[in-house]
């Protein structure tokens, strides 16, 4: 056998790209954008502000603000045609699969789908940034047989996103806690979702089938589909009183718990963090005190059980409670990742185009050689 360099078991630990997007030191908990601490951001930026960072690695001028924010408000609505084929979707179909096959058919409403150098892939990714989160409230609205609320473009994407929802203007306390979570999910890094963006555009592909990919990555439990188990989790423990033995179960039968542990972070994801502050005063706010405070038992038990493993919460322990309580249901979840993450996504694609290689790692093959063709007759 050749002697071959065999990457670690699930590429741990293997830089496979360079980017000026996000930092992150997963043993001290801090994640920046830019070189700018991720709270700093959360408390200071809109999501508008934080993409145009993200693509451009500056913040924005007054004027550059406005020009980015009215250049993807004019991409709020969807193209002619996109919107009948919402409504022609099984009403059980799941958001993410949605979303995954809508974004991936934006391609054919594009005169020119498959032009990838930088300008024209921006201009694609902001179309996808604009159109995803209509394409996620006209789903679910079409699910519930209710009319469509076509979007106003007079509002910020996080207002915008829950008036198409909702069908009335979200309070100023929800559209900031949602704008929040769009700030903290925009991009973490050589994650799996935006590492599959960069494999798929690093063929030359074209930017719907690097994002469309990145979807259907996002969707698995491991990743950005967690969030949604931690809240099937939440919903399993009848009360607060019941949530240690609950978690001590599943620490006993060595399953994993969802929004817990991570790749890079040994700590607590600073993004938790941020998040916790937020689900506790929106469980307030909303009279959702018993959700907030199981999973405040939950984190607890689980620092006192798996804490010396490196095992905190992660970014979709609290974002969990956070949904539910913006009054978003369950399945949605995992898309509203997605519509933040897109942002990151578009970065890294940029990024790669900037520089491309073809990513084409090697397997190590460890089957038998020389085997004999066995006739069919003989098997
Ligand atoms: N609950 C219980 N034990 C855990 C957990 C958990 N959530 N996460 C890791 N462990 C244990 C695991 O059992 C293993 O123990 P041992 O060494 O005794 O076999 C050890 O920690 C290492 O786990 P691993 O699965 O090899 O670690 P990984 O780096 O491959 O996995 C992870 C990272 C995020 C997939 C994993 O922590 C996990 O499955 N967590 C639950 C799912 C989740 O919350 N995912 C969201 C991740 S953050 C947002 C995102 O990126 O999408």
């Amino acid at each position: 056998m050749s002697a071959v360099a065999s990457a670690p078991k699930g590429l741990e630990g293997v830089v496979a790209a360079e980017t000026e997007m996000s930092f992150i030191d997963g043993q001290k908990g801090i994640l920046e954008y830019v070189g700018i601490p991720i709270g700093e951001l959360s408390s200071n930026s809109t999501f508008e502000e934080t993409v145009f960072l993200l693509w451009n690695k500056r913040l924005p001028k007054q004027n550059e603000l406005d020009e980015f924010t009215q250049n993807l408000r004019k991409r709020y609505e969807l193209p002619k045609g996109m919107e009948q084929r919402v409504t022609s979707l099984p009403k059980t179909a799941e958001p993410m699969h949605v979303l995954r096959t809508l974004v991936s058919s934006l391609a054919m409403y594009d005169s020119d789908p498959n032009a990838n150098d930088v300008d024209a892939a921006q201009d694609k990714a902001l179309n996808i940034l604009g159109h995803a989160p209509t394409i996620v409230a006209y789903f679910d609205r079409h699910r519930r047989g209710l009319d469509l609320v076509h979007p106003d473009t007079s509002l910020s994407f996080a207002e915008n996103f829950l008036y198409m929802l909702n069908g009335e203007k979200p309070t100023e306390t929800m559209a900031r806690a949602f704008d929040i979570c769009m700030i903290l999910h925009a991009d973490h890094g050589l994650n799996n979702s935006t590492f599959t963006t960069r494999v798929i555009i690093s063929t030359l592909s074209d930017v719907y089938s690097a994002i469309t990919g990145a979807i259907g990555s996002l969707r698995g439990p491991l990743h950005g589909g967690a969030n949604e188990g931690v809240m099937k989790m939440l919903n399993e423990i009848p009360t607060v009183d019941d949530a240690e033995a609950y978690i001590m179960g599943k620490i006993q039968r060595k399953d994993k718990i969802m929004g817990f542990g991570h790749r890079v972070y040994k700590t607590k994801d600073p993004r938790a963090t941020d998040l916790q502050s937020l689900a506790k005063k929106l469980a307030e706010d909303t009279g959702n005190q018993e959700l907030y405070a199981k999973s405040h038992i939950i984190e607890q038990v689980m620092e006192r059980e798996l804490g010396a493993k490196g095992i905190y919460p992660n970014v979709d322990f609290y974002s969990a409670t956070t949904y539910h309580c913006i009054g978003l249901k369950l399945d949605l979840f995992t898309p509203m990742f997605a519509l933040s993450r897109i942002g990151g996504w578009a970065g890294h694609m940029l990024e790669q185009l900037a520089d491309n290689r073809l990513y084409r790692p090697k397997a190590q093959y460890v089957g038998a050689h020389d085997q004999p063709y066995v006739a069919m007759s003989d098997r």
